[in-house]
């Protein structure tokens, strides 16, 4: 049945009343406090304004789910993606961010920025957080246990270029097993660079209980001792598997060239 379109202008105040909803609201149009909030977090980053694409963008002229970096949920306004990576962030972030308060982020890119500063606990506060990408975002220092529990995430990218002066992230306490524990949707995980040096190879049986979803396993460089543990043969989703750069002090198995996924 089509309805005659003088009939929906005579609906519209009804709808209004009745629903409480503005039918003139354009879909997407930014929430309030989440545009104070992406604002404070301009105000307190470091940033160099001549290199910036995104943040430099940003201010108040404008619907703040228009701007360069930031995905907006259709219709309720709420920010669910961040992409700052690349920005030439050089530091300015730190737990009283306006960026811990955006509870909605489903998706956060940092990537490829100069932080140079340790990981800020309040990542924690980002319970919906499914994709987490801080490669080489300059985060030194141990790796808080507060990211054990973003148990949503799908994809978690911590990997770095290993440089001169040593890994730039540890994994010591918490370990490797703890960080991971509860992490179980993970298909993605970089590590690659992070100092894991864990005793013997109880990181594989970390990976094989926890990680049951597992496609993509990167972690060269993460000073990881060996033998690779049978167990992973159980990580049947695994399509990429980089572990070069440790010493496994033996070669990589047969099981793993079993993986009916392998590349
Ligand atoms: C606000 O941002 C727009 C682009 O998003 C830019 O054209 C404009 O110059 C900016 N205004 C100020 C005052 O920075
Ligand atoms: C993280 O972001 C970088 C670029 O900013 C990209 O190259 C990399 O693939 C991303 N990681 C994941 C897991 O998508
Ligand atoms: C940021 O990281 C996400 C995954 O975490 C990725 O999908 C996206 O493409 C990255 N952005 C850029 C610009 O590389
Ligand atoms: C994982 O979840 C269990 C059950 O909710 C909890 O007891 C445990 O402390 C969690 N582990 C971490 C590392 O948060
Ligand atoms: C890696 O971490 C271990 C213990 O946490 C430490 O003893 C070792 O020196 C670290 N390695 C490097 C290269 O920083
Ligand atoms: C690699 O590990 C083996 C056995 O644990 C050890 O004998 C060897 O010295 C190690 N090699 C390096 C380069 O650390
Ligand atoms: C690899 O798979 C083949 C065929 O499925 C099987 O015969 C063989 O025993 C497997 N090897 C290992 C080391 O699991």
């Amino acid at each position: 049945m089509k309805i005659p379109l003088f009939t929906w202008l005579f609906l519209i105040p009804f709808l209004t009343i009745f629903f409480g909803v503005n039918v003139f609201l354009v879909s997407g149009q930014c929430r309030k406090d989440q545009q104070s909030l992406l604002l404070q977090l301009k105000n307190t980053l470091v940033f160099d304004q001549s290199l910036s694409a995104k943040l430099v963008k940003w201010n108040s002229t404008s619907d703040c789910c228009e701007w360069p970096g930031i995905t907006c949920d259709e219709g309720s306004g709420r920010v669910i993606s961040l992409d700052l990576s690349f920005e030439s962030i050089t530091g300015g972030l730190d737990d009283s961010s306006g960026l811990f308060s955006l509870q909605f982020l489903q998706s956060l890119n940092l990537s490829f920025n100069s932080f140079d500063t340790a990981l800020p606990v309040g990542f924690a506060n980002l319970k919906d957080l499914i994709s987490l990408n801080l490669s080489s975002a300059g985060f030194t220092g141990q790796i808080p246990n507060d990211f054990s529990k973003l148990t949503k995430l799908v994809s978690l990218d911590l990997s770095a270029l290993s440089f001169p002066g040593g890994p730039a992230l540890k994994l010591e306490k918490p370990n490797f097993a703890t960080l991971v524990q509860n992490l179980t949707h993970l298909t993605e995980l970089l590590l690659d660079g992070v100092n894991i040096s864990a005793h013997g190879n109880d990181w594989c049986k970390a990976l094989s209980s926890s990680l049951p979803n597992l496609k993509v396993l990167s972690m060269s460089n993460c000073y990881l001792s060996g033998p690779l543990d049978a167990s992973l043969a159980k990580l049947q989703s695994l399509s990429i598997i980089r572990f070069s750069g440790n010493n496994l002090s033996a070669p990589v198995p047969e099981f793993l060239a079993n993986y009916s996924k392998s590349s």
